[in-house]
């Protein structure tokens, strides 16, 4: 197991926007040596950048910003849709109408050559990606694919959320050539999720590693959030003691970050 902890992530503050945030992707070469945060990753910025235009891309991050709700220590750039929509409800056309803006923004990236190489890595963030009906990941894919193309053995991750997917959406995701999934635990109290304003709760959390486990997926990564209010010492023991069972693969620790508006963190 690969144990990552974050401790001082560099998030840069993007104002929170009320409304769907433009299309967002960005294509950058794994050859360098300033790998994008997640938090720089869901960046508003609508247009495609590739970070060394004389480099061909390698690699896709693909931002999905729909949540069900907005967690309270997030400010990342995303719509929240309300507890209305379900993982069975069909397409809620916001979702429907970013990813084909999406797509659009994929078809009109520049690229420097016509024979670039494939991408190697795939990344679904967010937001919640898992919120996205896998008919619509695949047309995102189709796009990636026409575009850039992508290596048969490509490295695709989805970050999902405990509550939003099932046995037949996750299996649905592994069909289309997902073989990576983060998901998002952060804590394994019920009051720290509740503090947290997290849409679900320990019993999701489980649900969610159960399903993992039995669609047969071995490459998988767990979030947790370190120095919560009311985060007893022994409650984040108990969370590493869970996690370390729950054998995934990597784990990724993020220390509370708390954005001011505008004012930049006293520290
Ligand atoms: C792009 S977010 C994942 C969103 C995903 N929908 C979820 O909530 O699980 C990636 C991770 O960043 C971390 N994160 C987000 N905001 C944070 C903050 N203010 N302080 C510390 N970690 C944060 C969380 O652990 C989260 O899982």
């Amino acid at each position: 197991m690969l144990l990552r902890a974050t401790f001082t992530p560099i998030f840069t503050a993007i104002p929170y926007k009320s409304k769907i945030p433009a299309a967002s992707l960005s294509i950058s070469n794994a050859f360098l040596n300033n790998p994008l945060s997640v938090r720089e990753n869901s960046s508003l910025n609508a247009n495609a950048t590739n970070q060394n235009p004389l480099l061909p891309p390698t690699s896709a991050y693909v931002h999905l910003p729909f949540c069900r709700k907005r967690c309270h220590y997030c400010d990342f750039p995303i719509v929240a849709l309300g507890s209305s929509l379900s993982q069975t409800e069909d397409d809620d056309p916001r979702i429907a109408n970013y990813v084909q803006l999406l797509c659009r923004e994929i078809e009109a990236t520049k690229v420097a050559s016509n024979n670039n190489p494939p991408l190697e890595t795939v990344f679904f963030g967010g937001g919640t990606p898992s919120l996205v009906p896998p008919r619509l990941i695949w047309s995102i894919l189709e796009a990636l694919r026409s575009k850039f193309g992508v290596c048969p053995d490509v490295e695709m991750s989805i970050e999902m959320d405990p509550g939003t997917f099932d046995t037949r959406k996750t299996r649905e995701l592994l069909d289309l050539g997902v073989n990576r999934v983060s998901l998002g635990v952060q804590a394994f109290q019920k009051e720290l999720l509740m503090a947290c304003g997290r849409a679900h709760g320990i019993d999701e959390v489980y649900e969610a590693i159960d399903i993992i486990s039995s669609c047969g997926l071995k490459n998988w990564s767990m979030d947790l959030i370190s120095s919560l209010p009311h985060q007893t010492p022994e409650m984040w023991q108990e969370s590493l003691k869970r996690t370390v069972e729950s054998k995934p693969t990597h784990v990724s620790v993020y220390d509370l970050q708390v954005y001011t508006r505008g004012v930049p963190p006293a520290f």
